[in-house]
């Protein structure tokens, strides 16, 4: 057998030779999976493989080898997907790593299902060596500008990075944006609901329940972020403006967006329980805002904007009836694209904006685009 693998692969290279001459045509699996955070979108997104590789008529060739959380780890020879034979151990990225190299066939792809900043940091690392990104996590898309520019560097270079999911969840609304753009339409402004939490607790709260214990329920029925501070402060919009705005090729960064949050960051790490008790100070300031909404015909309504020049806020903000914003209910987002061909009628992506299984569903189509794109 002889392979020709580009120098910076050659290590890589050698490894997918050897377990594709060793393991041949049995292997189902093309491209070696790594997931990372089987929280709530993670195990979504397995269980949404699992399915697919159930059914024949779909079956992608995808196969799951390493399973990583914050302390665990699980690592497989066979794909986990089709299988249960599984080796656990205390979490270590680089072995982690090292091991889907081994067992790879094929391309590697590392799909991150956590909102961890130090997660982010590894992708343009992995990216350069070859290995590509999936993921819903915001924190590469609004971390630090040095950190995004290497890691578009890295694209160039080959590496495949792909983040549907960290605006608007199950959305196309970065595809969209990105479309848009590469047909040549040019950019005016930006204008969403970017909020499956917000969305769906301002849609709920009518005033008779407190405002902390609708947010309560937001968290146990798994619609807000791992922590709900970050929803609350309007962080999470801010950290989608900021990737959109990236997106549009706009390099702004969180100082820039002026964030007027639902109800202000504590200063103290609260684990869930205390914070709500921190938001229940709140409730009476949001029933005034609420009842003043109402008094003259309107919605509440949390509204991120952006415009080509760079201006970015996130606010709380009182719509008419007829605002497209305030037709909207349940979880739904919107994003609403004002370019030179939508000028004077601003193009819509609406629909459901949170919930694991969405999203999820996002993660796993941008692993198929990976997967079509390395083929093509
Ligand atoms: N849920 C939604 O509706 C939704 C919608 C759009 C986007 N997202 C995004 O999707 C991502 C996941 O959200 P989720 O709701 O699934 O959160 P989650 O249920 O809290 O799950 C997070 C997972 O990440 C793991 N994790 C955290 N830090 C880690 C680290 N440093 N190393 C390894 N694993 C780590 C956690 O492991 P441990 O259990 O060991 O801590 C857990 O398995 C987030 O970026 C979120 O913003 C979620």
């Amino acid at each position: 057998m002889s392979c020709v693998v580009q120098e910076p692969s050659v290590t890589h290279g050698l490894n997918v030779g050897t377990n594709a001459f060793v393991q041949g045509a049995s292997s189902r699996a093309n491209v070696t999976l790594g997931l990372i955070g089987p929280g709530r979108v993670g195990g979504a997104l397995i269980g949404q493989l699992r399915r697919a590789c159930a059914d024949p008529h779909r079956r992608p060739p995808v196969g799951l080898f390493g399973i990583a959380s914050r302390n665990v780890m699980r690592l497989a020879d066979q794909d986990i997907l089709v299988g249960e034979c599984v080796e656990t151990s205390p979490s270590d990225l680089d072995a982690f790593v090292a091991h889907l190299r081994k067992v790879a066939t094929g391309p590697i792809v590392i799909a991150d299902c956590t909102a961890s900043d130090e997660i982010a940091g590894r992708y343009a690392d992995w990216l350069s060596g070859g290995i590509h990104v999936v993921t819903p996590n915001k924190f590469a898309g609004s971390g630090p500008l040095d950190r995004w520019s290497a890691i578009q560097r890295a694209r160039e270079a080959g590496g495949h990075h792909r983040y549907e999911a960290t605006v608007g969840a199950g959305l196309p609304v970065i595809n969209t944006l990105r479309d848009l753009l590469d047909t040549g339409d040019e950019l005016i402004a930006i204008e969403g609901m970017l909020s499956g939490t917000i969305a769906w607790l301002l849609n709920r709260y009518d005033g008779t329940t407190p405002f902390s214990k609708l947010v309560k329920e937001a968290y146990y029925k798994g619609l807000t972020e791992p922590n709900p501070a970050d929803d609350l402060s309007g962080m999470d919009v801010a950290r989608k403006l900021v990737i959109l705005a990236r997106e549009a090729g706009i390099g702004i960064s969180l100082d820039d967006v002026c964030v007027t949050p639902v109800v202000p960051m504590p200063t103290t790490n609260l684990n869930p329980k205390a914070y709500f008790a921190y938001m229940s100070n709140y409730d009476s300031e949001m029933q005034s805002r609420l009842q003043r909404a109402r008094l003259s015909g309107r919605t509440l309504r949390y509204v991120a904007s952006l415009s080509a020049n760079g201006s970015a806020s996130v606010r709380l903000e009182e719509m008419g009836a007829d605002h497209p914003f305030s037709r909207t209910g349940l979880t739904d987002n919107v994003a609403r694209f004002c370019t030179s061909r939508y000028d004077s009628n601003p193009l819509h992506v609406q629909g459901p904006g949170a919930g694991a299984e969405v999203t999820a569903a996002a993660v796993f189509a941008d692993v198929l685009r990976v997967m079509r794109e390395l083929s093509s």
